[in-house]
């Protein structure tokens, strides 16, 4: 039996945790595979997609910064590829045609609501930002029918962007987009008695230079759950801020890595991997 190749792509790309995970993945679901990170040069993505499925590749993930040339390059897209406007699973069909997903939305609704049980379905959630990490995990959070979904960016234009994008997808949830300074209590400026929103989601990046969106604390209740798709072996400033204002739980994306990569697996496949055990070793370092 030949072994099956896979690989992560991206630049830089060495520090990523998916060749550990889909090694895991595989050893656990018996499957006999190979999966290696490949750093593609800037200016050389297309080229390098090419060598590798021309090489017999089946599979890649796709990171920072090439998920929107990884969608420009597919020749089809997944639904939940196509809203995205970014694509971070790529595969040839069977008649040879380059097909991207993204499963990044599912991997963080997947973290959310199965593995830390958090109802997102009527509910009011807040999400932060209105880049491509935030636009890759809107539709799979509609999904869930929250009551309520505001996206607060510090650039009012783009959030406005997006939620008029989403519109079509919304359904009964109500979907607006505000600044940081205009969010506060229950997010829709009238005085209903059910302050703070349920769940806030950092899909900033902001984290990554060790900043915050200045937030007002009272979108905070002490039953919201905060997650921050950022991870790192420290809490975020968001997580350790959200906690410090009372908080019930503060989730990091770790766990949303991992079920992307699982989601990911099963596309490329058919078979869903257990996650649990994975993130728990990678937590342990
Ligand atoms: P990504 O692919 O990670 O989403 P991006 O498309 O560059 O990257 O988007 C980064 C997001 O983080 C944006 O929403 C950005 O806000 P602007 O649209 O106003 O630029 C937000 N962001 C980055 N640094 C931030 C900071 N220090 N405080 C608040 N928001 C920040």
């Amino acid at each position: 039996m030949t072994t099956d190749i896979y690989a992560v792509m991206g630049h830089p790309v060495s520090h990523s945790k998916s060749p550990r995970i889909h090694g895991l993945f595989a050893e656990a679901t018996n499957q006999k595979l190979e999966y290696t990170a490949i750093q593609a040069p800037l200016d050389g993505f297309e080229a390098s997609v090419k060598a590798f499925f021309d090489r017999g590749g089946k599979g890649l993930n796709v990171t920072v910064p090439f998920k929107e040339q990884a969608w420009n390059l597919a020749q089809q897209h997944t639904l939940r590829a196509a809203k995205a406007g970014a694509v971070n699973t790529l595969y040839r069909d069977d008649a040879g045609q380059l097909v991207g997903d993204n499963t990044d939305g599912a991997g963080l609704v997947t973290d959310l609501v199965h593995i830390h049980k958090v109802t997102l379905a009527g509910r009011k959630v807040l999400v932060l930002g209105a880049g491509g990490a935030v636009r890759g995990v809107l539709g799979p959070l509609l999904a869930q029918q929250p009551q309520q979904l505001c996206i607060a960016n510090r650039t009012l234009a783009k959030a406005q962007a997006l939620a008029e994008l989403f519109a079509d997808e919304a359904g009964q949830t109500d979907i607006s987009a505000c600044g940081f300074d205009a969010v506060g209590g229950d997010g829709d400026g009238e005085s209903d008695g059910s302050a703070g929103f349920d769940v806030i989601i950092n899909g900033t990046s902001a984290s990554l230079a060790g900043d915050l969106p200045p937030l007002n604390p009272s979108v905070i209740a002490p039953h919201t759950v905060a997650y921050d798709m950022m991870y790192g072996p420290e809490i975020t400033p968001f997580n350790r801020w959200a906690l410090e204002h009372g908080a019930a739980a503060a989730h990091d994306g770790l766990g949303m890595l991992v079920e992307q990569a699982a989601e990911s697996f099963l596309v490329w496949r058919g078979v869903r991997p257990e996650s649990t055990a994975v993130i728990e070793a990678l937590r342990l370092g």
